[in-house]
């Protein structure tokens, strides 16, 4: 018997998706470094099938972590600190992804400066993450202080949870919504919607904190020591380390693009603005030092000093912050796994339009 061309082909692709290793990722956005990934065929080409499961806040997001429920996520640096340091978790930063792309202060129309937000109820993850932390230490800045009772707190969720309720102007039960802090991609899809619509940008938290580490790549540490879920964690690593490498080449622009508006499903307007704050020098994906997913130090200082300015540590008196800080096995920050990661890279070039 004579198999046909297409019958071959499509025995070869059925073969390759039974093989493909399965990754349930956790992250709270679409990162352009994912989106890459997934629409260029980085994943495919690594042998992987990626589930994308969104985080709907960091309570649940960091608890599915441990409890193997996501095999690797991203998510803000700040909560690994908190869960390590005042918990002592058995959480594992095996990089940096970026140092906040995005990372703003924003309001509903009718609010247009932050001195505005003195009596209002203002959108948190938690009242105790790192974003509520960055809020408060902004806000100081302008005299408004939350232990003074300048402004209060309501408990939302995630920034995709967020960025609904602040256009919709309300909570689900109708509760009046006036300020968050938006991240990558959200402050880039609300400059493109109507005017009457449309927040206000009243602040960038670079002005403020800089740098600043933010979404860092987070393992339980048990996923470290056992052989089959560190084989996946580092191809998974590899995977998102070609992404990141293609996105940060300016001759990729307007694949990045097409990857970042198609995966959001957002016009080539705000994608365009997405790819700019993604390849950001100081706060973007490709910001990181080496350009190979480092924690900036400078950054994670920033990231503990501003909690530790709200009582945000609950550590002994003489805790070592600066050694604790410093990579190693067994420590907060890891690289071998993104070592083993880069050393074992393929050659894959994306076919685009
Ligand atoms: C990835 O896995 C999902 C769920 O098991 C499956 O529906 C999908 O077809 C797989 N994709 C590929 C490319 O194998
Ligand atoms: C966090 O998400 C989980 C799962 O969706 C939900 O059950 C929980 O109520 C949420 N917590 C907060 C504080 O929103
Ligand atoms: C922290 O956790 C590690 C590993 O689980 C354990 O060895 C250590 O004793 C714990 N430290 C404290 C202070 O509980
Ligand atoms: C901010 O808004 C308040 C109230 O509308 C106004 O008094 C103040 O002048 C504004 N500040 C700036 C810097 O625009
Ligand atoms: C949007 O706002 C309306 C009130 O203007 C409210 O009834 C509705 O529940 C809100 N929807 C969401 C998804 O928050
Ligand atoms: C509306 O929802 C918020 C957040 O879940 C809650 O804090 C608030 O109490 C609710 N308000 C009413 C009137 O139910
Ligand atoms: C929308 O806002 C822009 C600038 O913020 C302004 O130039 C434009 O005239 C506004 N359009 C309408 C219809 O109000
Ligand atoms: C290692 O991880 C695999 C995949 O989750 C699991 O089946 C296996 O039991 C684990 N091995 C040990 C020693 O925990
Ligand atoms: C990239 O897109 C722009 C705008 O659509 C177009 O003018 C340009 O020719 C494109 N460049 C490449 C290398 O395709
Ligand atoms: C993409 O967005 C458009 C409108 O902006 C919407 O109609 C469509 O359903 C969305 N597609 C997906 C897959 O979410
Ligand atoms: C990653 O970059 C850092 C900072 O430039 C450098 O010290 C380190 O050697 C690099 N590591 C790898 C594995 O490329």
């Amino acid at each position: 018997m004579q198999l046909s061309y297409f019958t071959l082909l499509a025995a070869a692709a059925t073969a390759t998706a039974a093989t493909l290793k399965h990754v349930n990722y956790g992250a709270f956005t679409q990162t352009a470094t994912y989106s890459v990934a997934n629409q260029l065929g980085f994943f495919t080409a690594y042998g992987l099938n990626v589930t994308y499961l969104q985080v709907p806040n960091s309570t649940y997001g960091y608890a599915q972590v441990l409890n193997g429920g996501y095999d690797i996520m991203t998510g803000t640096i700040d909560n690994a600190v908190n869960l390590r340091f005042n918990s002592n978790s058995s959480l594992t930063v095996t990089g940096q992804l970026d140092q906040g792309p995005e990372l703003t202060i924003a309001s509903i129309p009718s609010i247009t400066n932050i001195t505005q937000l003195k009596g209002k109820s203002l959108m948190v993850d938690s009242p105790v993450s790192g974003y509520a932390y960055i809020l408060r230490k902004v806000l100081g800045l302008y005299g408004l202080y939350l232990e003074n009772g300048d402004y209060t707190f309501q408990v939302v969720g995630a920034t995709v949870t967020r960025y609904v309720d602040l256009i919709n102007g309300t909570l689900p039960n109708g509760t009046a919504v006036y300020a968050t802090i938006f991240t990558y991609p959200f402050t880039s899809e609300s400059k493109v919607l109507p005017n009457a619509t449309r927040p206000n940008i009243l602040a960038s938290v670079s002005d403020f904190i800089n740098p600043f580490t933010s979404s860092a790549f987070t393992i339980r540490t048990a996923n470290l020591n056992n052989g089959t879920t560190r084989a996946l964690a580092r191809t998974f690593t590899a995977a998102m380390y070609s992404a990141n490498k293609y996105l940060a080449d300016s001759n990729n622009k307007n694949a990045s693009i097409s990857a970042i508006a198609k995966q959001l499903n957002v016009s080539t307007a705000a994608a365009t603005s997405a790819y700019t704050s993604a390849t950001d020098p100081t706060t973007g994906e490709t910001s990181s030092p080496g350009g190979n997913f480092t924690v900036n130090r400078q950054g994670i200082l920033n990231v503990i000093d501003v909690r530790s300015q709200f009582g945000g540590f609950n550590t002994t008196p003489h805790f070592n912050y600066a050694e604790a800080i410093l990579p190693g096995k067994g420590k907060l920050i890891d690289y071998s796994l993104r070592d083993e990661a880069l050393a074992s890279l393929i050659s894959y070039t994306p076919t685009t339009a």
